[in-house]
């Protein structure tokens, strides 16, 4: 499969990138700074450079996404950087990338969302912009005609994976999971067709992750 992660370069698409290209995937990483590219090169992917907030759909994001089977939004503006940007990147340039999927035929689309995307409003005041952002972002995936996954981690800890997670529509609980195994989860979920049109959270846990996302 051809696959294009966005936010190529980023803590969780870096893991996921090598992964891909492991499982014998074809990997286009989009950055959107220069100086990323190399990193993504060296992880064995294609390295496009398109900036999802200041690009058009039916410009640099479209020609990112043509010829590939299936997108990973893996980009996110970051913390500390501002209202403003929520808006820009976390909800615009995922779903302009929505968008960009439909109209080039990538059939497939798995979203990195968060925990609380769902419920912003019963959150803490400080993380509503972010995860209302998030939230929009999930729900123009979810109207889309695409083959859709949306999965919400907890808190993302830089800590080695354990290949075991935990994972449910709603898991009742909050905690930490290492970004590594976010994005197992991630490659396990581009080939679980028992994915498809699931929005879920995933937390460090106990299950195998293949058997978990079996499981949902
Ligand atoms: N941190 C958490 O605890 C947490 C929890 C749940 C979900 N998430 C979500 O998980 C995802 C991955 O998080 P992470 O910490 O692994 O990511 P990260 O290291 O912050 O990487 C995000 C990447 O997105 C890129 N990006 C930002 N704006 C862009 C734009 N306009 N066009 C293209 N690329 C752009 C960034 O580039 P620059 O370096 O140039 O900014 C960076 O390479 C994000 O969607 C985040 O919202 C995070």
């Amino acid at each position: 499969m051809k696959v294009l992660v966005a936010g190529a370069q980023g803590k969780t698409a870096r893991h996921l990138v090598r992964m891909l290209v492991g499982n014998g995937h074809e990997v286009r990483g989009l950055v959107r700074r220069e100086e990323q590219l190399p990193d993504v090169e060296a992880d064995g992917a294609e390295a496009v450079l398109v900036d999802l907030e200041t690009e058009e759909v039916d410009g640099a994001i479209g020609e990112a996404v043509a010829g590939c089977d299936a997108v990973v939004f893996a980009a996110g503006a970051g913390p500390g950087s501002g209202n403003a940007r929520k808006e820009t990147m976390d909800f615009g340039g995922a779903a302009k990338l929505v968008e960009a999927a439909e109209k080039n035929g990538a059939g497939r689309y798995l979203m990195l969302s968060s925990m609380g995307a769902g419920d912003p409003e019963d959150r803490d005041e400080a993380m509503r912009p972010y995860l209302r952002a998030k939230g929009r972002a999930d729900g123009r995936l979810r109207e889309s005609g695409l083959d859709w996954t949306v999965i919400r981690p907890g808190r993302l800890t830089d800590e080695d994976g354990t290949g075991r997670i935990d994972a449910a529509g709603s898991l009742g609980r909050y905690g930490e999971i290492p970004r590594e195994d976010v994005a197992a989860t991630f490659a396990a979920a581009l080939e679980s067709p028992n994915t498809s049109g699931k929005t879920f959270e995933i937390l460090a846990g106990e299950r195998p992750i293949r058997e978990a996302l079996e499981g949902l």
